[in-house]
């Protein structure tokens, strides 16, 4: 019997079909039996208490008693020892839960009033399902088109709110195949409680069949450069070198020096409110000069321009790390905005270097 399988004895819990489902469980287990152990104890000494110490007689006054200070540091030192156990415990599992490991599988979850819509890195779509493999680390990239919702997987023991304006992240290892709920845990209106799917993995080749099967569309990546080109970005933003707007080769995960003098990571949410908002945040040399696209983009066609930015800039997780590489080549000949074909995929060689930080 595996030994991660005797909680399911329990009727009550759900499936545990990811990494984390077995220690979110023993951790929940863990305050059940303490607050059921404390309970019993108290509840206990109470009744005790009231008997052996009750009034016997009219009028009798009970023993003033000034304190004891031995007692009273048991059950003060106790307890804080309990609780800062509680909370390193906590602390761990949430530290996991929201620290995505560099080389996850990336989708991309739009929420909706009332659906989810998810995208995965090649291009195929899905609405009120998720297709993942068994064993592959998978992040979700979240964000809401309209108002806050939650993207709840009992079995995964994960659940994320989806806000407008920010993205959000979850992140799991499917550990066992099979049909899972999916809700949508926060209320967002009338249709709130239709607002479910399913969630289903599948065995790494089924998972790739899976994709084969699904019409594909352009990789995100390849979408966003398209709408770089024809919301005319590419005028602005040149290939490899500064125009009127920074060169955005080589930006993503680096840290961009901006005109007031600070500095700002080039993440996902700085690049979305460089989109949505530009005057926000300018990089420093520049003039506040970029129109906002706020209200001319969704959510989606945002995080596929940012998908396209990434693909030409450094891979997550290794922006921390400098180059190892010296003074590479600067990319010259290359066309321009051309679509990356293997967006995900460029060797480290293939990067261009920095751009020039003006
Ligand atoms: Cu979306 Cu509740």
């Amino acid at each position: 019997m595996n030994p991660s399988s005797f909680l399911i004895l329990i009727p009550f819990f759900p499936e545990q079909a990811s990494s984390f489902a077995l220690e979110v469980d023993l951790f929940y287990l863990f305050l059940f039996a303490l607050t059921g152990f404390f309970t019993v104890l108290i509840g206990a000494a109470a009744l005790y208490f009231l008997i052996k110490y009750r009034r016997r007689s009219q009028g009798e006054i009970p023993e003033q008693i000034e304190g004891h200070l031995k007692l009273e540091l048991t059950w003060t030192i106790i307890p804080f020892l309990i609780s800062m156990f509680i909370f390193a415990w906590g602390a761990k599992i949430y530290y996991q839960m929201y620290t995505a490991p560099a080389d996850a599988l990336e989708i991309f979850v739009t929420g909706k009033q009332w659906m989810w819509r998810a995208q995965h890195p090649d291009g195929q779509r899905e609405i009120n399902e998720l297709h993942v493999p068994l064993g592959r680390r998978v992040k979700l990239t979240m964000t809401s088109e309209d108002v806050i919702h939650s993207y709840f997987i009992p079995a995964f023991r994960t659940k994320t709110d989806v806000v407008p304006g920010r993205y959000t992240m979850s992140w799991f290892t499917p550990a066992k195949t099979g049909t899972y709920h999916l809700f949508c845990a926060e209320y967002c209106g009338t249709q709130h409680s239709g607002m479910i799917g399913k969630v289903v993995v599948m065995e790494y080749p089924d998972y790739q069949a899976w994709l084969r099967g699904v019409p594909r569309e352009k990789s995100p990546a390849e979408a966003g450069a398209q709408f770089f080109t024809s919301l005319a970005c590419n005028n602005c933003h040149l290939d490899g070198k500064a125009g009127r707007g920074p060169a955005l080769q080589g930006l993503f995960g680096t840290d961009v020096k901006l005109a007031n003098g600070s500095t700002v990571k080039a993440d996902e949410t700085y690049l979305r409110e460089s989109i949505l908002n530009p005057g926000a945040k300018i990089v420093g040399g520049y003039a506040n000069d970029m129109p906002t696209f706020q209200g001319l983009v969704t959510e989606e066609q945002v995080a596929m321009i940012i998908q396209y930015i990434k693909s030409i800039g450094p891979k997550q997780g290794e922006a921390t790390a400098p180059a190892p590489k010296p003074a590479a080549a600067a990319p010259s000949s290359a066309a321009p905005v051309a679509p990356a074909a293997q967006p995900t995929e460029r060797p480290a060689s293939e990067r261009p270097a920095k751009p020039g930080a003006p």
